[in-house]
């Protein structure tokens, strides 16, 4: 099958090496962000934050504090990516875009708040779990608008969560969920790495 969206889930693979030479704009790592927060949210709660560290001195910040991974300082930007501990209490804010603009019933918003506080309230693993959740979609998001727009990512946990969200003042309600490099390819990068096959990962009941 020939589509798009399939030649970049064929295409992208995990860049090592970046380019050091080649930087990216304002513009392309706002509309990173900007496609990265078209991911889908639980009850569309959005409880995500995205620290683009881009100059070299905050760079080398995070690079101390991230195993010392070159491509920090070699790609164009690292993005923080942070899902927040949340519950209920923020939908009526999140929703009311959705309400105003006629997707949904004003009279339903009580419901989804019901069913988020029956989830998330005083529940800090599953509201962490969430925040995983969110930040790792957004994540898998912005990995593939950056693949359509020529540029290359390096998803990493290779980093000490206490120190990047203490030197990058992140909030108690914070997680630092993983950093994804971004930024131009040099040559001699690996191809994508072949998968597990299908019959030991896949069921069909
Ligand atoms: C959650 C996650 C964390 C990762 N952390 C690191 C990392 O800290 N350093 C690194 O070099 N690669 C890291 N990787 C990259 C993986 O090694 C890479 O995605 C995997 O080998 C598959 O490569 P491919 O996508 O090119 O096929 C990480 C990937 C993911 C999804």
């Amino acid at each position: 099958m020939s589509h798009p969206i399939i030649e970049a889930i064929e295409g992208r693979r995990t860049i090592n090496l970046f380019d050091p030479s080649r930087s990216v704009s304002d513009e392309q790592i706002g509309e990173l962000v900007r496609l990265a927060t078209k991911a889908p949210t639980s009850f569309n709660l959005q409880n995500w934050r995205f620290i683009a560290v881009r100059s070299p001195e905050q760079k080398a910040r995070l690079r101390k504090v991230a195993w010392d991974q070159a491509k920090i300082t070699d790609a164009a930007v690292t993005f923080i990516v942070c899902g927040q501990l949340t519950d209920e209490r923020v939908l009526a804010e999140r929703l009311a875009p959705v309400v105003k603009a006629g997707i949904m019933p004003a009279p339903m918003v009580a419901g989804w708040e019901a069913a988020a506080k029956s989830l998330y309230r005083d529940q800090p693993w599953r509201q962490r779990d969430e925040a995983i959740r969110t930040a790792t979609f957004a994540a898998g998001t912005m990995l593939f608008a950056a693949h359509a727009m020529g540029l290359g990512t390096a998803p990493m946990i290779g980093f000490d969560p206490e120190a990047v969200s203490e030197q990058f003042g992140l909030g108690p309600d914070e997680i630092p969920v993983l950093l994804l490099a971004v930024g131009y390819a040099a040559p001699d990068n690996w191809p994508q790495k072949p998968r597990r096959p299908l019959s030991q990962v896949f069921e069909l009941v």
